[in-house]
């Protein structure tokens, strides 16, 4: 496992957490299978694709969220909420979720990002932990043009927006990286560039 500053924290404070208790462990325990929800549209469904196929455990698995971009889940009753509660019955609340802020050309604001945010503590476990970032970036000059020239980097500043404001308290990992050999169609993974963001997440989040 890759440790990154954030899974250090984690170590650090499970070790003066077992002071005192019956069990104390100086080791991270992994977190539940299936515990960590998300949202976002195809993008987010890619990294979930590669993330299985990597046999990434703790997040779930892709549960069809093509072409949910922001405005998708900035009303909390929407389709797209309806379908994380139906992965919610399945798996129960999760105890973190991850938040890809994903555009289309028309783009979003900073305030529907806070939106999304809030809604994904509404839906999730009351101290979810909420991770948040953009779409994958791609190597120089290249852009999803779904989203538009300069708009995953776009997606990827509002991410680091939030994560910069205290108010939000979201953990921002860092970015999304698909190299020129790792898109299929100008905008989404191949299967080579599928694994490769299904290690990034665990790198990530485990
Ligand atoms: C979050 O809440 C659950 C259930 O209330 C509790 O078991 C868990 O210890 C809490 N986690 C943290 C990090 O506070
Ligand atoms: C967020 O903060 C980091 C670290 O201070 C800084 O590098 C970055 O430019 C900031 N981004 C935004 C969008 O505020």
């Amino acid at each position: 496992m890759h440790f990154t500053p954030f899974h250090f924290f984690a170590a650090v404070s499970v070790v003066f957490s077992g002071i005192g208790s019956t069990h104390p462990t100086t080791e991270v325990q992994a977190e539940p299978a299936k515990s960590m929800g998300f949202i976002g549209c195809s993008m987010a469904e890619n990294i979930a694709q590669g993330y299985v196929a990597v046999n990434g455990q703790r997040m779930w698995g892709p549960y069809g969220t093509g072409g949910m971009v922001v405005q998708s889940w900035t009303n909390s009753n929407s389709a797209s909420w309806k379908l994380f509660d139906q992965q919610v019955a399945k798996y129960g609340k999760p105890t973190a979720v991850w938040v890809q802020i994903c555009i289309f050309t028309t783009g979003a604001t900073y305030t529907e990002v806070k939106q999304l945010i809030a809604n994904a503590r509404q839906h999730a476990a009351s101290n979810a932990t909420i991770y948040i970032t953009g779409q994958p970036l791609y190597d120089g000059g290249q852009t999803c043009q779904l989203a538009g020239p300069k708009g995953p980097e776009a997606t990827d500043s509002l991410a680091q927006q939030a994560a910069n404001d205290t108010a939000q308290t979201v953990i921002y990992p860092g970015a999304f990286r698909l190299k020129n050999g790792e898109v299929a169609d100008g905008c989404h993974a191949n299967t080579v560039g599928q694994s490769s963001l299904g290690k990034q997440a665990v790198a990530f989040w485990g």
